[in-house]
């Protein structure tokens, strides 16, 4: 059966572009985005791990590590990754799994061969400091995927994590949140002391906390 919200993320270890990994181990207190693409010296992959090695940063500021997965060998990502600095102008900064025995790209369920023969298509994985699964999405092959929109839940999951807010529809840093419905009015009181705006009982505004 395919991962689930919830799931604990499959442990492994695995070569990588930054040495050999231990998958649970690396990721340590923090959180993780695993993406896979579908293989080396292609176009949307070439842009998406240019991207990524750009907004590293703003992971790093909150505490995510990156790591991509593709079915090539450490190797190949060693000579592709020139072609990502000569075109994207970055060089990736995070780990690229040389997954060429499909280990990692089995366990997670990264392929799907009704769409894609035996190479990955383009999944997102946000995994917690608790090592569950808190995010998955699966993009076609011919469709670079919004690391932005990636950025804007892992936002929203910590955001979730710290202060019992959820972030309703097209939210944006600094936008109103929405009061988790588990917490009733007694409870909000002593995390919400500035109050909050209802407009039904189970949707109640508060701003972002910070
Ligand atoms: C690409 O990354 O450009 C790509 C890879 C596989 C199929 C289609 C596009």
């Amino acid at each position: 059966m395919a991962l689930q919200l919830g799931d604990t993320a499959p442990d492994f270890t695995a070569d990588t572009t930054e040495g050999t990994i231990n998958f649970h181990e690396w990721i340590g207190d923090g959180w993780c985005i695993l993406f896979s693409h579908p293989k080396d010296f292609t176009p949307v992959c070439t842009t998406e791990l240019g991207y990524m090695a750009k907004l590293k940063p703003e992971f790093d500021k909150r505490n995510v590590k990156i790591l991509a997965v593709s079915v090539d060998p450490v190797s190949d990502h060693h000579v592709w990754v020139k072609d990502i600095q000569d075109t994207q102008g970055i060089l990736p900064n995070y780990p690229i799994v040389g997954d060429q025995d499909r280990k990692v790209a089995t366990l997670y369920g990264m392929i799907h061969p009704n769409a894609l023969d035996s190479l990955t298509v383009r999944t997102v994985f946000v995994i917690g400091p608790d090592k569950k699964i808190k995010l998955t999405l699966t993009y076609p092959a011919s469709t670079g995927r919004n690391f932005d929109e990636v950025l804007r839940v892992v936002d929203s999951l910590q955001l979730t994590a710290k202060h019992s807010v959820a972030t309703p529809v097209n939210w944006q840093q600094g936008g109103e949140c929405i009061i988790v419905p588990s917490l009733n009015d007694e409870a909000a009181k002593a995390k919400f002391p500035g109050g909050w705006r209802t407009e039904k009982p189970y949707l109640r505004y508060v701003p972002q906390p910070k």
